[in-house]
């Protein structure tokens, strides 16, 4: 039995306390398992951020994923393709990070502006070694955030780029004095300035964006942080390259040597299913043994959160830093045949269960999570969207992005959950995860994700504090671990409508199929 708590401590600080083991608490009669809602003891306000995506010039994801161009036969609006924007705006994408990635620090932004047949060429040395023509650079990336409607969060080259290149290129977006920089943009056709609030100061400059140290990391970035300036009424949120994984010596340091002088500072870490590297596994033929070990490698990242926030917390108590995971999802082996450079790979059921279990745990975190930038929107990786010519398909993962948008913004409700463990040989994890928030408008909205393949299982759900008067929900599963969509068969996996639940005295009792994901609105 697993048993998770969430707990208030003082009014400004939260603390997750996970116990793994054994805490036999089921009463005969009585589901093992029992989720308690705290909805008279309202918690931080999930921020819509941690919804956001990725997108750098890697294999197929700007190229043919996004940008088409004009003259394509694909629909298009000024070269971004019809089909994905319509898809993306129904998961309200609240902000996409762009260019990279390592492909960040070899970018040179000049490359991408001005009339696109005289923009040059660059190898993309990081991702297959292919040309890059620029013809996505800063006008048509800005354009892609305005027809989302989501932020732009620009992604600074330190690693080979200099402050000079940060200044102009922040001064050429942000301002509207007379400068050359501007008269150039306005040249490239874009009269107003635009709103550019994010701006990260290298990627993973622990490795690909220049193999520092977190000392060296942090004198560069206070020299780079100096720079940064506000033109006219836009407002910079700055921020630092964080740590990968377990490295919580990078978060020490940069926490006692940067501080203040960054609004944010970012984390990323990536679930390998197999461990290594070098094999990860295939992200489509996979037993239970797979299946749980990637579930388990995913529900890491509670613990890494709660740990890089506790560094955060001894230096900045009030909360002032936000925690930015901007590169999470899971690392599958490419699908055969395909450019082992390109990143691409299918999504399964499994994936889903993923997602919808790491966004239940950034709710947990939301006092210090700020934002999340899954890797990445289309084409590679744990995309939401999978592209081949004018063909599109949503991923499992885009469904539970889509079942997940009513927590953007909303209120977090504190948790208790005790649950059955799923166990697998000498490996255990929760067989349940859970997360509740309120919307402006009183609703409560109640996702929950159940690992067990093999079987379905029932949960208690008490709400304090709240009346439960309707109900409604929708279920994502299929009947293999392995089930995804594919270009012939688009709507495998896709949420349909559940009712399998029912009323009690305190709140309700939900049967929740195996591997599934299920989205509750109480209201
Ligand atoms: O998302 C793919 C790569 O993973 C990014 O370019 C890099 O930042 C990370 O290592």
């Amino acid at each position: 039995m697993t048993s998770t708590r969430f707990f208030r401590t003082s009014a400004a600080a939260w603390v997750a306390a996970v116990s793994l083991g054994c805490l036999a608490v089921a009463v005969a009669g009585q589901p093992a398992n029992r989720l308690t809602i705290h909805a008279d003891q309202p918690g931080p306000r999930i921020s819509r951020f941690i919804y956001g995506q990725f997108a750098e010039h890697l294999g197929r994801c700007i190229y043919e994923g996004i940008w088409v161009g004009e003259d394509s036969p694909i629909p298009n609006t000024r070269g971004i393709r019809n089909d994905v924007v319509e898809a993306l705006r129904r998961i309200k994408v609240p902000v996409l990070r762009w260019p990279g990635g390592c492909f960040a620090d070899e970018y040179h932004w000049m490359d991408g502006i001005g009339p696109r047949d005289r923009r040059p060429a660059r190898i993309n040395s990081h991702w297959g070694g292919v040309l890059d023509n620029n013809h996505f650079g800063t006008h048509e990336f800005l354009d892609l955030c305005e027809q989302l409607g989501a932020e732009p969060y620009l992604a600074v080259n330190v690693g080979s780029g200099s402050v000079r290149e940060m200044m102009d290129w922040i001064e050429y977006t942000t301002s509207d004095q007379d400068t050359p920089l501007v008269q150039l943009r306005r040249q490239n056709g874009r009269w107003e300035p635009w709103k550019i609030r994010f701006w990260g100061i290298g990627n993973e400059s622990w490795g690909c964006g220049g193999s520092m140290r977190p000392e060296y990391y942090a004198d560069i970035y206070r020299q780079y942080q100096e720079f940064v300036r506000n033109h006219g009424d836009n407002r910079i949120y700055k921020i630092a390259c964080g740590a990968s994984d377990a490295n919580y010596r990078w978060t020490e340091v940069l926490m006692e040597r940067v501080g203040h002088r960054m609004n944010g500072l970012s984390l990323h870490y990536y679930t390998v299913p197999s461990g290594r590297w070098s094999d990860k596994g295939s992200a489509t033929r996979f037993g239970e043994a797979e299946w749980h070990a990637t579930l388990r490698r995913a529900l890491f990242m509670d613990e890494l959160l709660t740990r890089h926030s506790a560094i955060m917390d001894r230096h900045d108590p009030r909360k002032r830093i936000g925690l930015l995971v901007d590169e999470w999802g899971v690392w599958h082996n490419v699908e055969p045949g395909t450019n082992p450079g390109f990143l691409y790979q299918q999504n399964t059921l499994r994936d889903a269960l993923v997602a919808a279990a790491t966004l239940n745990i950034f709710h947990h975190h939301a006092d210090r999570v700020y934002m999340a930038n899954i890797a990445q929107m289309v084409n590679v990786l744990q995309a939401m969207i999978l592209t081949d010519g004018p063909r599109m398909v949503l991923t499992p993962t885009y469904h539970v992005f889509e079942m997940f948008v009513p927590h953007q913004d909303a209120t977090f409700l504190p948790d208790d959950l005790e649950c059955e463990d799923y166990v697998l040989g000498a490996e255990r994890i929760p067989a349940l995860s859970a997360s509740a928030s309120r919307d402006a408008s009183g609703r409560i909205h109640l996702s929950l994700a159940h690992f067990r393949p093999d079987r379905p299982t029932e949960l208690d759900c008490r709400i304090e504090g709240a009346p439960v008067r309707r109900v409604h929900g929708r279920v994502l599963t299929a009947p293999a671990m392995q089930a995804h969509n594919t270009f012939d068969a688009p709507d495998r996996v896709r949420p349909t409508a559940f009712s399998d639940f029912e009323r009690t005295d305190g709140g309700l009792r939900v049967r929740l199929p195996a591997k599934s994901v299920v989205v509750l609105t109480i209201e």
